[in-house]
């Protein structure tokens, strides 16, 4: 793990506005910097960096965050991951802390695996540009095939030497172990009692063209390698064994080059091979990705999901494998995904048809040929079951269970609706088919708990909804008010209740004025009432508050900004970056703005407070209402309300408000 210290020296010593302008072309705006978002399409900045708060925030997609959370969102690094590229950028060591001698070990392990496959990726690459039989043997087969220069160069293909152990060789002198050689499977090891070690070794890729496979963040973690003749009975495709860095079914082939496009595009296209991957990036369509071959797994479907909800499945034009590959896509639906299907013309793949038209006629075709999933399914299996009821009445269940999948409770119904038309019937028979379903599901749910975590809960709006979000708003603008002025003293009015002559008659309200922290003012007015936010995220932020106070005296807003925690980190982002939108626009009101706030500060503080009780005793109200049926207990609840009415027409009062 990284040091406790290092994550620090990182966040000290990491600008915001540096780390974004090597992704963003950021433009001074004021105080601020702003840009054109990386993560939409659009024309005029949205996305705006505070270099003096050290945030970032896109309006156009409500993103926001610090530089740690713009790597992560926009190169799809893992926390650990973005600490290390800071730490790279801005030369700080990394102190890795005290790991148990196993972990130590097994990352060991894990480590020089990935450097082995490194250096074989720049191995094989340089083989084939520089070597003389890689460029006769495997370059010259990359440029048939129709590869540029630059597309050789950005997938880091290469070649293998069709001689025993060239690579292996190789690769122990530059002093790389044979273990994490054989482990990789780059290296071959056999047992040969004739040889003096009692083994022998050789190169698994010999002779063959290499596909490098990255993570998301770009690491080797295996390879694809192809044969060049058909001649011999060999596999055409020969890929690293699965192992401690590279597990076939977790990875998708291009995603590191795809992931950017998919996120701006908004939709992932889904290939089967390394070539169709090469050819469509080399004719501008880079949000595409392969499943290398074999059927899509949950997992895959998930590094897609990160980015997108929206994938495209390419088929061959050989029809042969679309009825297999159908029930894999179900797996699709199930993660609440939307999926399009699109054939090439017989004969094609998605490689040999890029290579056929011109750019602008590939995104034609892709644009203008692909249908609904479902659809496709239903018209697909409707011509085979045109006349045979048996084959219908299954067909029917099949469809639905694909429709079943779709967590989103209106896209099915829109689906059943169209199922309806497309097989002609009733949409009733369709919809309890969908209701003996669902009740089966939540029978086996209950078997197997885990399962039923992968769909999404379908959000019901309650009567409720709208008071909870009152409830949040105040909230929020209590954290904002904590954040943006805790630590300023300001003067406070109170209000001290007249002396009651009588039941009928109250004097009106005294008012004194006194000097607070509005944190202390802020922290004493909840204690008071024992308000406890509803709201899990501003809940930890408020205790987290309290503990800095405890401890400082001062609340400390870039232990928020730069939280472990990265949805309160964004969660405070957002509410810091409330107050800088408008300098989008050339207004320049920003200073008018703030400073009127800074005189209602006092007001604004007590607002806050009062609103957050108002609604409180609102809900409170309407529960006793609503909830108490028992004529006996009706008296005493309608005294209750009528206390908490009461209580309520003060606090209007002390928000000046008309009832
Ligand atoms: N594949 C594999 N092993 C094989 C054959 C195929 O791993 N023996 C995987 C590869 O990832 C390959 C994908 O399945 O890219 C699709 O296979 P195929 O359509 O046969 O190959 P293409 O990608 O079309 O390759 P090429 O155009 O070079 O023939
Ligand atoms: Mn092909």
């Amino acid at each position: 793990m990284i040091s406790r210290e290092t994550i620090d020296r990182v966040f000290e010593t990491a600008r915001v506005e540096e780390v974004i302008g090597e992704f963003v072309q950021l433009k001074k705006a004021g105080s601020n910097f702003k840009g054109l978002s990386p993560f939409s399409d659009e024309r005029t900045p949205s996305f705006m960096v505070s270099p003096v708060k050290q945030i970032w925030k896109d309006f156009s997609t409500g993103k926001g965050g610090n530089a740690i959370s713009f790597l992560m969102e926009h190169e799809h690094y893992s926390y650990p991951e973005a600490i290390r590229y800071l730490a790279k950028k801005y030369n700080i060591e990394i102190e890795e802390t005290e790991q148990t001698n196993e972990q130590k070990e097994q990352a060991d392990e894990r480590e020089s695996m990935f450097l082995v496959s490194e250096f074989a990726r720049d191995y094989f690459h340089k083989i084939l540009v520089e070597d003389s039989q890689g460029k006769a043997i495997g370059l010259s087969y990359f440029k048939e095939r129709g590869f540029t220069d630059e597309t050789i160069q950005k997938f880091q293909l290469g070649y293998s030497l069709d001689e025993w152990e060239a690579f292996t060789s190789e690769a122990l002198n530059k002093g790389y172990n044979l273990k994490h050689l054989e482990t990789t499977g780059l290296t071959i090891v056999k047992q040969d009692l004739l040889s003096d070690t009692g083994t022998k070794q050789f190169d698994r890729f010999k002779g063959r063209v290499m596909f490098p496979i990255h993570s998301m963040s770009g690491r080797v973690l295996g390879f694809g390698g192809r044969i060049l003749t058909n001649t011999k009975k060999a596999a055409k495709y020969l890929n690293s064994p699965d192992s401690d860095i590279y597990h076939k079914s977790n990875i998708l082939y291009g995603i590191y080059y795809a992931k950017q496009a998919i996120a701006k595009e908004d939709n992932c296209y889904l290939v089967e091979g390394y070539t169709d991957v090469i050819s469509f990036h080399q004719s501008g369509v880079e949000n595409t990705v392969a499943s290398s071959g074999t059927a899509l797994t949950e997992n895959q479907i998930r590094l897609i999901n990160r980015l997108t909800k929206n994938v495209t499945i390419l088929f061959d034009g050989d029809a042969a494998g679309i009825r297999a590959s159908i029930r894999g896509i179900d797996l699709i639906l199930e993660q609440g995904m939307n999926v399009r299907v699109l054939m090439f013309p017989e004969g094609d793949d998605p490689d040999s048809f890029a290579k056929k038209v011109s750019n602008e006629e590939l995104k034609e075709y892709l644009q203008n040929n692909s249908q609904d999933f479902i659809n496709f399914k239903v018209s697909l299996l409707m011509k085979d079951a045109q006349n045979d009821p048996v084959k219908k009445a299954g067909l029917i269940r099949d469809i639905v269970i694909s429709i079943s999948k779709i967590p989103d409770r209106i896209q099915r119904e829109v689906y059943i609706q169209e199922c309806s038309r497309i097989m002609d019937i009733s949409e009733n028979v369709l919809f309890s088919e969908l209701a003996q379903l669902d009740k089966k599901e939540k029978r086996d749910a209950t078997k197997r708990p885990t399962q039923s975590k992968l769909t999404a809960p379908v959000l019901q709006k309650t009567p409720q909804f709208e008071k909870i979000d009152e409830l949040k708003k105040y909230e929020r603008e209590i954290i904002k008010i904590l954040l943006l002025y805790g630590n300023n003293e300001v003067e406070f009015e109170n209000f001290i209740a007249g002396e009651e002559v009588d039941d009928n008659e109250v004097t009106p309200l005294k008012k004194e004025y006194f000097k607070n922290v509005v944190s202390n003012e802020i922290y004493l007015n909840l204690q008071e009432d024992e308000v406890e936010f509803t709201d899990e995220n501003f809940k930890q932020i408020y205790y987290e508050i309290i503990h800095q106070l405890n401890q400082s005296k001062s609340i400390l807003v870039d232990a928020f900004i730069n939280h472990s925690n990265t949805e309160i980190a964004n969660l405070v982002t957002n509410i810091l970056m409330d107050e800088e939108k408008h300098t989008l626009s050339d207004w320049k009101r920003k200073n008018i703005v703030i400073k009127s706030k800074e005189k209602d500060l006092a007001k604004m503080v007590l607002d806050a407070i009062y609103n957050l009780r108002r609604v409180l005793i609102e809900e409170k109200i309407n529960s006793l209402i609503s909830v108490n049926e028992n004529i006996d207990e009706r008296e005493q609840v309608l005294e209750t309300v009528v206390n908490y009415t009461n209580l309520k027409l003060r606090l209007f009062e002390r928000l000046n408000r008309v009832v």
